[in-house]
């Protein structure tokens, strides 16, 4: 199936805010987390068809450290620790890929910073 795209800036979130301060973005902004862990963003996706999907991160992190983040779905972590790695720039955005699996119909997708730092700055997700 076609590539859907989801912004960052038009899903829930949770300490974490929209922001435009970096160029390079898609869509209206992106999203900033706060430097804690437990900032989350969660969007609702939709997919035809059950199964393993490609979930394709796009964020950026202007530090050297890494900003891992659990992603969960349907409220269950499908995937713990996915790094994100620094990208050079807080305006150099890099997409990040991650397979999880995913029922029909709608789904919360949950990205969760998980160190103090908190999570990347993130544009949107493609599934
Ligand atoms: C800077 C940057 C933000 C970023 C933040 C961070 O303040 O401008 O876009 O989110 O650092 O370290 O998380
Ligand atoms: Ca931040």
């Amino acid at each position: 199936a076609p590539a859907t795209e989801y912004q960052a800036e038009s899903a829930v979130l949770s300490q974490a805010s929209v922001a435009t301060n970096h160029a390079g973005y898609t869509g209206s902004g992106f999203v900033d987390y706060v430097n804690a862990p437990g900032g989350y963003i969660e969007w609702s996706v939709n997919v035809a068809e059950a199964g393993v999907h490609t979930l394709t991160v796009r964020y950026a992190n202007g530090t050297a450290a890494a900003r891992p983040m659990d992603l969960a779905v349907n409220g269950v972590t499908a995937a713990a620790g996915v790094t994100f790695p620094g990208t050079g720039a807080w305006s150099t955005w890099a997409d990040k890929q991650v397979a999880v699996t995913l029922a029909a119909g709608v789904n919360t997708v949950r990205a969760t910073g998980t160190t103090a730092n908190g999570g990347p700055n993130v544009d949107r997700i493609t599934v």
